[in-house]
């Protein structure tokens, strides 16, 4: 056999080998890695809510803006923004009215929606990003 033909050869074993693992690889790191972009139906709604209304101020992954705080720190126990207050906040907007309430735009559902999202992102549970909605449960 000529060299470059056994080169050939060589290179496409290696492709077929290499196809071969590809795939089965990815299948271990899907079953190992946790995805941290994968959410359920109300938090994917929650962060296309929270896209259209919220991240001009607030930013896009809630972490905060020029002007608006970071709701990730604000919904803690120490920044004291709690389920029943994030409700109010976004109903009425703040006393400063820099924010102004999202009556009737929202109601309560979708302000909870947006907490859930913004409750998985502050617990670390939700990578920054686009999320996507997990794949049902096997
Ligand atoms: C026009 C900009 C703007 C938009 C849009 C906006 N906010 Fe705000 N938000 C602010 C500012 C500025 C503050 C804090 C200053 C103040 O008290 O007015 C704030 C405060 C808050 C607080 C209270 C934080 C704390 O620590 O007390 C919450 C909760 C909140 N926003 C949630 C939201 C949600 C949810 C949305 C989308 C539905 C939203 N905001 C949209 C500007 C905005």
């Amino acid at each position: 056999m000529a060299l470059d033909v056994q080169i050939a050869v060589v290179g496409l074993a290696a492709l077929a080998v290499a196809g071969a693992a590809g795939p089965s690889l990815r299948a271990q790191q899907r079953d190992t890695v946790p995805d941290k972009l994968a959410v359920t139906e109300p938090v994917y709604q929650g962060w296309k809510y929270y896209q259209v209304y919220c991240a001009r101020c607030h930013g896009e992954n809630a972490t905060g803006g020029f002007t608006a705080p970071d709701l990730l720190f604000a919904i803690t126990a120490e920044g004291g923004v709690t389920p029943d207050s994030f409700r109010v906040v976004v109903h009425r907007g703040t006393e400063s009215k820099e924010m102004k309430g999202f009556d009737p735009l929202l109601d309560d559902e979708l302000i909870d929606r947006i907490y859930a999202y913004v409750r998985e992102r502050s617990a670390g549970r939700l990578a920054p990003g686009r999320p996507h909605r997990a794949p049902p449960p096997r």
